[in-house]
């Protein structure tokens, strides 16, 4: 089995694949002050088996496009949205978050939990654009660095991981470059990491290996997940998930 088909294996039946929680996720929607009075058009972008998609289709009247490259883990929200009675609100959409197949200015919405690295956070943020509604909002999480300084060592870690780190008023700043206007920030609390999203992994870890008879790759899977999570242990005074809440103006 290659690495993406063991990835694949080790996180579809996660109840979410980059920390966050509901908690988190309704706090992030309280900053968005959307009209909730007519269905709104929304799309969850890397959404993964659907941790955001489910909460945000119980919250918000009208339709959400939850995007994913990987089938497996849309086949797992699907399930999970069938089993909540919520599969009519939730349209599951293979597609690569770079080539969004949406119409320009369609969405009131777009939500994405710990996957814009996947193409870069100001790569991301300027390609989605286009597919807000003028008055529309963007929420996204990012990796971001809690201060201004930081122990060498790590700086080096996150430099060949993703040297698109920075702090939040980077963050910010690339937001209103590109004209958003910026109307919340939060960090993602440690829980968010520790319990919702490693403690579950770590759980996993041996009857994944079990499945895939100890094979090297499989074991080599498992020591990369156990470095993050040592990383984080160590050092998460220092990094966490930044969380940011911008709207496209009315008039742009
Ligand atoms: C760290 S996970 C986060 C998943 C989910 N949002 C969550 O918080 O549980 C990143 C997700 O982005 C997806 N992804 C990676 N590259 C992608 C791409 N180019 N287009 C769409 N989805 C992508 C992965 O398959 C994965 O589900």
């Amino acid at each position: 089995m290659n690495k993406l088909s063991l990835l694949i294996d080790f996180h579809r039946d996660a109840q979410r694949q980059g920390p966050g929680s509901e908690a988190e996720t309704l706090r992030a929607l309280t900053f968005t002050e959307l009209d909730r009075n007519r269905p709104l058009k929304m799309a969850d972008i890397g959404c993964g088996t659907g941790a955001a998609s489910l909460v945000l289709a119980k919250q918000l009247p009208g339709t959400i496009a939850a995007v994913d490259l990987l089938p497996e883990f849309l086949e797992t929200l699907g399930a999970r949205a069938s089993s909540v009675g919520l599969s009519n609100r939730i349209q599951p959409m293979q597609a690569s978050m770079e080539r969004l197949p949406f119409g320009e200015e369609s969405l009131d919405l777009i939500w994405s939990e710990g996957a814009i690295y996947t193409m870069g956070f100001e790569a991301g943020i300027a390609a989605w654009w286009q597919f807000l509604k003028p008055g529309g909002v963007l929420v996204v999480s990012e990796i971001t660095w809690r201060s201004a300084s930081r122990p060498e060592a790590l700086s080096a870690y996150w430099e060949s991981a993703y040297p698109e780190i920075g702090e939040a008023s980077e963050k910010v700043g690339a937001l209103e470059r590109q004209g958003y206007h910026p109307q919340g920030y939060f960090l993602l609390p440690e829980s968010c990491w520790l319990t919702n999203y490693y403690a579950p992994m770590e759980a996993r870890f041996d009857d994944f290996l079990a499945r895939h008879g100890h094979s090297e790759a499989a074991q080599a899977l498992v020591a990369e997940e156990r470095t993050e999570i040592e990383w984080y242990q160590a050092y998460s005074a220092y990094y966490g998930y930044g969380v940011y809440i911008a709207r496209k103006p009315l008039a742009a």
